[in-house]
């Protein structure tokens, strides 16, 4: 395990009703709040006049920034930052899931920054100072609401990118597991597959030494694995929702990634299929990742898939290796499908390979994927082609 400084500095306030605490967060900061909020669903199930009467309360004056899509677009950020700067705004409340949460995170930077907003989203660096962002969670996906990251995307460009900064972490959020209750079938199975995607981003590492957070990690990937189905047959289920929701924040807040090198393969591939397609972030994910998953089996890489066969889906550990692996992948791939009912082909959501080439050639970024094995723009191209049946 190689030495690593562990700070998350989000204050969580998990359950029913915790919304209450919100206020005199913000309060401690400042006295006027921009929320930030996506296309309405917060309007349609009560969030939104909760969380007034929270400010209200706290006598804490509002602004507001609605509309920001499902991956998010630079020109939200740019409106947002602008109203922080003209209104004096020191601090952000994302009311959402990830695509909110991330957005208000890229306004906290651009509203102390003197140039474009797109231009803290390709460098990182230029993140020198930001205003505070708190959250409201809706959705449980990204683990935004425990992390630095912010993704945002630039469609007249084709372009998708991450960017991040301790300066981003939010300084405290709601994690309400009743605000997931109306999440619709799609996004519960989506925001699932991320979780899991996310896991398996560290997961799948040849790093030794980090016995501890493979353990943890399995966790989360049982949890998903259980709670998934349950949260999309039953939407009001609170243990589901409640196991999920904290499973999103663990899954991508360092726990599981720090100590060992954690250097990610399929969300690259992914951010280009949404940067062309506009596809759910979770639904690219849980296509492309069996896909990747066959393309890296070899006699180097067969042990680690044997691990994640027995210990998290309990196959037979004195079958042959390989037939442990590829029954895994199998599985893994069955319950994407058939138990959160996601597509499984690129040529469901009406993708082809029209763009390939090049989003492959973006996905590496001029180089490889050094992920769990190191990747050339030609071997994300045929993981792609691999996608289509
Ligand atoms: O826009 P509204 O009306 O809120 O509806 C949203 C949206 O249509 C809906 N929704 C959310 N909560 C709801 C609800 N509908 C009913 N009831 C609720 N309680 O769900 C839809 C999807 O929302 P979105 O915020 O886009 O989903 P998600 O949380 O999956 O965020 C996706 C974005 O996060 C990025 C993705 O790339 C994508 O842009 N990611 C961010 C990461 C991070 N910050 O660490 C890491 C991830 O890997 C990911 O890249
Ligand atoms: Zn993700």
């Amino acid at each position: 395990m190689y030495n690593f400084k562990y700070e998350v500095g989000t204050k969580i306030f998990f359950g029913r009703n915790q919304i209450v605490n919100i206020g005199k967060e913000i309060k401690m900061y400042s006295d006027k709040v921009l929320i930030v909020y996506g296309g309405g669903s917060i309007k349609k199930n009560g969030i939104f006049d909760a969380t007034i009467e929270q400010l209200r309360i706290n006598n804490i004056e509002y602004f507001e920034l609605g509309g920001v899509d499902p991956n998010p677009r630079i020109e939200s950020v740019r409106e947002g930052a602008k109203i922080c700067k003209e209104k004096g705004i020191n601090a952000i409340l994302a009311v959402g899931g990830g695509s909110s949460i991330d957005c208000a995170k890229a306004i906290s930077a651009a509203t102390k920054y003197d140039g474009d907003a797109w231009d803290i989203v390709i460098n990182k660096k230029l993140i020198k100072n930001a205003i505070p962002v708190f959250s409201i969670l809706t959705l449980a996906a990204t683990g935004s609401e425990m992390n630095g990251n912010s993704v945002i995307s630039d469609y007249k460009n084709n372009l998708k990118l991450g960017t991040r900064s301790p300066l981003l972490i939010p300084k405290a959020s709601i994690l309400d597991p009743e605000y997931t209750y109306s999440v619709p079938h799609k996004h519960t199975a989506a925001g699932t597959a991320d979780i899991i995607s996310h896991t398996f981003e560290n997961y799948f590492t040849s790093e030794e030494g980090g016995y501890l957070q493979a353990r943890m990690a399995e966790a989360i990937l049982k949890t998903c694995f259980h709670y998934g189905p349950i949260a999309c047959r039953e939407p009001e289920n609170y243990e589901a929702r409640a196991n999920l929701m904290w499973a999103s924040s663990w899954a991508i807040n360092g726990l599981i990634s720090d100590g060992v090198a954690n250097n990610w393969s399929v969300h690259p591939m992914e951010h280009e299929l949404s940067a062309f397609y506009d596809v759910t972030h979770g639904e690219g994910l849980a296509i492309l990742t069996p896909a990747w998953m066959r393309y890296v089996l070899n006699d180097k890489t067969v042990n680690k898939f044997v691990e994640y066969g027995t210990n998290v889906w309990g196959i037979d550990s004195s079958l042959d290796k390989f037939d442990i692996a590829n029954t895994a992948i199998d599985m893994t791939q069955e319950f994407f499908t058939k138990e959160l009912g996601i597509p499984s082909s690129l040529s469901e959501l009406r993708i082809d390979n029209k763009y390939f080439d090049k989003m492959a050639t973006q996905a590496v970024r001029g180089e490889t994927i050094k992920g769990f094995i190191e990747l050339t723009a030609e071997d994300v191209r045929k993981i792609y082609e691999s996608c289509l049946l």
